[in-house]
């Protein structure tokens, strides 16, 4: 019996099959978890078709935008016609505008700093909020997001990115203390370089996958099987006392000092 089962999970945040969300939504597929996956456009709905004939069982697929409160009404319609609970929730959802993650960090325009804050940070709350009944309902549910390094150090490029991470990791203290007494648990991980479509955005991701082999304390780089891996863990009642944390899935990467 794997560790998910009779768990509803929803995943945002496929793209395409080297989407982090992707290793997150096998892992949870292989756990016998039941899977809601939203895409944001039709290009990744194709995407998500072919992928999906993977999965031992269909999963539910809704459009979503998070920066739409339409959209995710139209999300929270469809979920509640379908399932009274939701266990688990993982938002692994980012943008921001190409020259805010390639020119100086002083160029940051006002349009892009808010940009990149509402559809990284501030999504989780809007995505939460439009699921909360289901949440709730599930007694013991577990919010994951995805973060990175970038928001407690200074990464080449990350820029306005990492501005976002910083205010969704506190984004993540402030909702596990508020959710805490409705049984609701979340947790960030924070990954090491992975190459995916959001990733190739930044400036100097080679570099970074170099730097893993070179300077971390397990010289490999991570793929999103790990992600998926540490994910699950967090889902599942092994981590039942876990919440307002930070994982790191980075072959020990953050705790190198030069
Ligand atoms: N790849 C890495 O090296 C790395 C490392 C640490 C953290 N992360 C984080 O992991 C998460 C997933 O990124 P990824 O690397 O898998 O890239 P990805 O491009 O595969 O995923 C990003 C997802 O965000 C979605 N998205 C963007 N704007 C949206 C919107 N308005 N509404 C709905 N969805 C929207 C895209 O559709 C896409 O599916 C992001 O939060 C990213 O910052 C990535």
């Amino acid at each position: 019996m794997g560790l998910l089962e009779g768990k509803v999970a929803l995943v945002a945040g496929i793209a395409n099959k080297r989407s982090i969300a992707w290793g997150i939504a096998r892992a949870f597929d292989r756990e016998g978890a039941e899977l809601i996956l939203p895409y944001q456009t039709e290009r990744f709905k194709e995407n998500l078709d072919k992928l999906t004939s993977e999965l031992s069982r269909p999963p539910m697929t809704v459009l979503l935008d998070v920066t739409d409160d339409q959209s995710l009404g139209h999300l929270h319609e469809e979920v509640s016609a379908r399932y009274d609970a939701l266990h688990i929730l993982v938002h692994s959802v980012a943008h921001a505008k190409a020259e805010d993650l390639s020119d100086r960090f002083l160029k940051t325009s006002r349009d892009g700093y808010h940009l990149a804050q509402d559809v990284s940070a501030y999504s989780l709350i809007a995505l939460t909020r439009a699921l909360h009944r289901e949440l709730v309902a599930a007694e013991r549910a577990s919010i994951i997001t995805m973060t990175h390094e970038g928001s407690v150090r200074v990464m080449p490029n990350y820029n306005v990115m990492g501005v976002a991470k910083a205010a969704l990791e506190a984004t993540v203290r402030y909702l596990a203390f508020d959710l805490g007494r409705e049984g609701i648990r979340v947790n960030a991980i924070s990954a090491g370089p992975i190459k995916t479509l959001a990733a190739s955005g930044v400036k100097g991701i080679s570099s970074a996958l170099h730097s893993t082999l070179e300077r971390a304390p397990i010289p490999e780089n991570i793929t999103t099987e790990d992600v998926g891996n540490a994910a699950v863990f967090l889902a599942s009642p092994w981590a039942e006392r876990i919440t307002g944390t930070v994982l790191y899935v980075d072959s020990g990467s953050h705790i190198i000092g030069f």
